[in-house]
C-alpha cells in the first residue's frame, strides 16, 4: 500500500507529479494531470518527512507507514500493515485514548495534541501528534492521517526553564528565609547554649551529690523527691539528663541544617564538601518520610572520607531524591532502608550507598531511570525527573549513579563522586 491516494485526498495541490492523479481543477476530470518538471513520487515525499506519518482505512487499521515511522517506532512496514493502530502504538499522557483520538478527528476532521508515544527500543518521546480525517469525494468509508513529530527535546528545554524559573523564585524565598532563618537560629542558639552548657555542669553536680543522698536514705530510710521515692529516682535521674542533652544536640543540628539549607549558594561548585555532614543534613530534612516508610533505617558514616569538589546543596538535592524514591519504593514498614558513606581509596572515590528492600526495578525500566518524564508513580504524583534531576547534578560534580536492582527484593543505588584531592594537587 502507498500513500498516493492519500495525497490525492489531502491538498489537490500537492497531486503534481503523481501519475495516479488527475485534474479535477479545470474541469477536465479523468485526465492525467501534465507532469511538472518537479514531479517526485509522492510515496517518496512522504518518506522524506521527519514526521512519522500513518494511513489508517476505516476500522483505524494501518494500511501506510512512512519511513520515519519505521525509525521512530523501530516496526517495519510489514510488521503494522494492517494491525489496529490501538494495538501498534502505545500512547501515555494524552487527552484521550487513541479510540477517541480516531472518533474526535472523524467528528471534527482534525485532531491535534500532546501525547508520550512510546518509540523504538521502549524509549518514550513527546509528540505533537496531528490526526486528520480522509475520505475519497466519491466513497462513505473515513480514512485518517496521523501525523507524530518528535517535540521531546522542546519539552525537556521546557522543562528546564520551568525549571530555572522556579529556582530563580526558589532563590528569591531562599534569600528571604535566609534571613528569617538565621534571625531565628541565633534566638534558638542563644538558650540552646545554655541548656548545653549548664547540664553537663547539673549531671556532674548530681554524681557528687548521689553518694551523699545515698547514704542518708540507708541510714534515714527512703524519701520523696519531686513527688517520687528517691530509690527510684536515683536511676531516673541521669536518664533526664541524657534527654536533656540529647533534645538539645538535636535543636543545634536541626537549626544549622536549616541554615545550610536556606543559604543560597551562588558561588557555585567549588565548595569543599563534607559527605558525611551532608548526608546527615538531608536525613534531617527527610526524616519525617523515612520514619513513615520504614522502622527499619540504619545509616553508617565511614571516618576515612575525604572532602569531594561540589556544592552542598545541590549534592544533598540529589541524596534527598535517592531517599524518597527508596522510601516510595517500600511496600511495608518492616522493610529497610540503608544509607551508607564509603572512600574506594584505588578509584579515588567517595560513595554514598542508599539500599532499599522495596519493590525494586524491572530489568527493562533500568535504561529509562534518568529519562525526563519517565515514572512509576504518575498516578501518586511523581513527575518522573527526580532521577534526571539527580543525574544531572551528579554529572555536574563529575561523578556516577549506578543501579542494581532484583525485582520484588530491593535496590542498590550508589553514588560515586571524585574525592578532591588534597592540597597542592590541584
Ligand atoms: N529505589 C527505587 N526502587 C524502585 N523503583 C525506583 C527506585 N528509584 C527509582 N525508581 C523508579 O524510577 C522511576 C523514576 O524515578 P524518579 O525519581 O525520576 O521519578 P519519580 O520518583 O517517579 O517522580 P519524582 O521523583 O519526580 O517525584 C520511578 O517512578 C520508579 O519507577
Ligand atoms: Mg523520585
Amino acid at each position: 500500500m502507498n500513500f498516493l491516494w492519500f495525497f490525492d485526498m489531502i491538498d489537490p495541490c500537492l497531486k503534481i507529479g503523481s501519475r495516479s492523479c488527475t485534474d479535477r481543477r479545470d474541469g477536465r476530470e479523468g485526465r492525467t494531470m501534465a507532469k511538472s518538471k518537479f514531479s517526485p513520487p509522492l510515496e517518496e515525499v512522504l518518506n522524506l518527512l521527519d514526521e512519522a506519518v500513518i494511513g489508517l482505512g476505516p476500522h483505524g487499521a494501518i494500511v501506510a507507514w512512512n519511513q520515519a515511522a519505521e525509525q521512530f517506532y523501530g516496526l517495519s512496514l510489514t510488521e503494522a500493515m494492517g494491525k489496529p493502530l490501538a494495538d501498534t502504538l502505545a500512547v501515555e499522557d494524552c487527552l484521550l485514548t487513541t479510540a477517541q483520538v480516531l472518533q474526535e478527528a472523524e467528528r471534527s476532521n482534525r485532531w491535534r495534541g500532546e501525547a508520550v508515544h512510546r518509540v523504538a527500543d521502549g524509549r518514550r518521546a513527546w509528540v505533537e501528534w496531528v490526526v486528520k480525517r480522509v475520505q475519497r469525494p466519491e466513497e462513505k468509508a473515513v480514512h485518517f492521517l496521523s501525523f507524530a513529530r518528535n517535540i521531546s527535546e522542546w519539552k525537556i528545554a521546557e522543562e528546564r526553564a520551568r525549571q530555572h524559573q522556579q529556582q530563580i523564585i526558589q532563590a528569591d524565598k531562599m534569600l528571604a528565609l535566609g534571613t528569617l532563618v538565621s534571625g531565628v537560629a541565633h534566638e534558638i542558639n542563644n538558650p540552646n547554649n545554655f541548656i548545653m552548657l549548664n547540664t553537663p555542669i547539673l549531671q556532674e553536680a548530681w554524681e557528687s551529690m548521689r553518694p551523699i543522698l545515698d547514704r542518708h536514705a540507708e541510714e534515714e530510710g527512703d524519701f520523696l523527691v519531686g513527688g517520687l521515692d528517691y530509690s527510684e529516682m536515683r536511676d531516673t535521674i541521669p536518664l533526664l539528663f541524657s534527654g536533656v542533652v540529647e533534645g538539645a544536640k538535636r535543636i543545634k543540628r536541626i537549626v544549622g541544617d536549616l541554615k545550610n539549607f536556606a543559604r543560597t549558594d551562588a558561588s557555585g561548585m567549588d565548595h569543599e564538601v563534607d559527605v558525611n555532614a551532608g548526608v546527615q543534613s538531608a536525613l534531617t530534612l527527610v526524616s519525617n518520610l523515612v520514619k513513615k516508610a520504614s522502622r527499619n533505617f540504619k545509616v553508617e558514616f565511614a571516618d576515612d572520607l575525604p572532602p569531594v569538589r561540589g556544592n552542598t546543596q545541590r549534592l544533598q538535592q540529589v541524596i534527598i531524591n535517592l531517599l524518597q524514591n527508596a522510601c516510595q519504593a517500600l511496600e511495608r514498614q518492616d522493610q529497610a532502608i540503608e544509607i551508607r558513606t564509603a572512600f574506594d581509596a584505588k578509584a579515588g572515590e567517595v560513595k554514598i550507598i542508599v539500599r532499599d528492600e522495596g519493590v525494586g526495578i524491572p530489568p527493562e525500566a533500568m535504561p529509562h531511570l534518568f529519562d525526563p518524564f519517565y515514572t512509576t508513580r504518575r498516578e501518586r504524583g511523581g513527575t518522573g525527573l527526580g532521577l534526571s534531576v539527580a543525574s544531572s547534578i551528579v554529572q555536574e560534580h563529575g561523578g556516577r549513579l549506578e543501579f542494581q536492582s532484583t525485582p520484588k527484593r530491593g535496590t542498590t543505588v550508589t553514588l560515586s563522586l571524585p574525592a578532591k584531592p588534597p592540597a597542592g594537587r590541584g
